[in-house]
C-alpha cells in the first residue's frame, strides 16, 4: 500500500514537472523569437525548450523520433514545410476557439493541423534613380529581356524562391513556369549566392538594380547596428510585384502541434500565446512581418512601403508545388 502510494505520488509529481514545459522546434531564425518566448514563460510559467534547425532537418528529427519524440510544437518560415509536415502525418488538429475564430480560413490547414502566424510578402527591391519601378509590374516581368543582367536572387534551394514558383506553377502551369524560370536565370546579374539581404546590398552598391527579398529583411537592415546594412537600404526601395492574373506573392509562418506532444495542452497554450494581440504586435514591430491577427497592425515602417493585395491562391498550394518547383529549378538551370 505504502510502495504504491509513493509510486503514485512519484508519477504526479513527474506529471507535473512534464506540464510546465513545451519543447519547441523551430526553424525562426530572428531575435524577437527570444523575447516571445521569454514573455510567454513570465506569463505561465510553463518553461519554453527549443531546438533551432531549418525546417527540413526538424521536420526528418521528429519522424525518426517517431512516438519518442520530445517535440511539442514544430515552427516553421514557410507554409511548404507545414504542408510538409502535415503530409508525413507529423502534426495533430489542434481543437482551439480562439485559433480557429482569430486566424482566417486560408491561413491554416484545413484540418486545423498548423495555425499561420505571420505573413511575409516576397517583393522586389529596386536600386533608386534607375526607374526600375516604370517598368517592372509583376512577377512574369522578371523574364523580360530588358532585365538582362539587372537580376540578384538567392539560389533555389531556397524555400522562400520554392514557394514563389509554386506559386508561379499555380497560376500559369509547370510549362510556362520554366520558361519564366530560365528568363530570370537569363536575367540574372550573378550565379546565385548569399542571402536576401546579401542581394539588397549588392544592388545597393551597383551590382544588379533589382533584388528578390521578403519584406521584413528591409525592415531588419534599416534597423540595423552595422552601419553597411543601414546605409545600403538607404539606397533602394520595395515595389510589390502582383502576377499578372493575381496579387502580390505572400508565404507565412506558422506553427503545428506534434502528432505526440508530450506536452500537447502546453502546446495549444503556446500557439495561442503567439496568435495573441501581445506577441503579433511584437512580430510586427520586432520583425517588420504582417501579423494575421485582425486589429493589430503593421509597424509603421512597414506601412510605409505601402500596400499591396495578397495574391489568390491557397497557401496550401505552395506545399502542394513543392516538388514541381524543385525540378523546375533544375531545369532552367538555377542553381
Ligand atoms: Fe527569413
Amino acid at each position: 500500500m505504502l510502495k504504491k502510494l509513493a509510486l503514485g505520488t512519484l508519477v504526479l509529481a513527474s506529471s507535473l514537472f512534464a506540464a510546465n514545459e513545451v519543447n519547441v522546434y523551430s526553424h525562426r531564425h530572428y531575435d524577437t523569437d527570444k523575447q516571445l518566448f521569454k514573455m510567454f514563460e513570465e506569463k505561465t510559467g510553463i518553461k519554453v525548450n527549443v531546438v533551432k534547425a531549418k525546417a527540413s532537418a526538424l521536420i526528418k528529427r521528429i519522424e525518426s523520433e517517431g512516438k519518442n519524440s520530445p517535440a511539442d510544437v514544430l515552427i516553421t518560415v514557410d507554409a511548404g514545410r507545414l504542408y510538409q509536415a502535415t503530409e508525413k502525418d507529423l502534426l495533430q488538429s489542434i481543437d482551439s476557439d480562439y485559433l480557429t475564430k482569430n486566424i482566417p480560413a486560408q491561413l491554416r490547414d484545413k484540418d486545423n493541423k498548423w495555425f499561420a502566424l505571420t505573413k511575409r510578402s516576397r517583393v522586389a527591391v529596386y536600386k533608386l534613380g534607375t526607374g526600375i519601378e516604370k517598368e517592372l509590374k509583376t512577377y512574369e516581368d522578371l523574364a523580360d529581356p530588358k532585365f538582362k543582367g539587372k537580376i540578384m536572387v538567392r539560389s533555389s534551394n531556397n524555400i522562400y524562391n520554392q514557394s514563389l514558383m509554386a506559386a508561379m506553377i499555380a497560376h500559369h502551369g509547370e510549362e510556362k513556369a520554366l520558361e519564366w524560370a530560365k528568363g530570370v536565370v537569363a536575367n540574372m546579374a550573378k550565379k546565385p549566392k548569399g542571402n536576401d539581404r546579401y542581394q539588397v546590398k549588392a544592388v545597393a552598391n551597383g551590382i544588379g538594380e533589382i533584388a528578390i527579398a521578403n519584406t521584413y529583411y528591409i525592415g531588419k537592415m534599416v534597423d540595423n547596428k552595422e552601419v553597411a546594412q543601414a546605409e545600403a537600404v538607404k539606397k533602394v526601395k520595395i515595389l510589390f510585384p502582383k502576377f499578372e492574373n493575381g496579387g502580390t506573392h505572400i508565404n507565412v509562418s506558422g506553427a503545428g502541434v506534434a502528432k505526440y506532444a508530450p506536452n500537447k495542452e502546453n502546446a495549444i497554450k503556446f500557439v495561442e500565446f503567439l496568435a495573441s494581440p501581445d506577441a503579433q504586435e511584437l512580430f510586427a514591430k520586432g520583425n517588420f512581418e504582417y501579423p494575421v491577427l485582425k486589429g493589430v497592425k503593421a509597424s509603421k515602417l512597414v506601412s510605409s512601403w505601402g500596400t499591396f493585395e495578397d495574391d489568390t491562391i491557397s497557401i496550401n498550394t505552395l506545399g502542394e508545388n513543392n516538388a514541381k518547383a524543385v525540378k523546375i529549378f533544375d531545369q532552367a538551370g538555377w542553381r
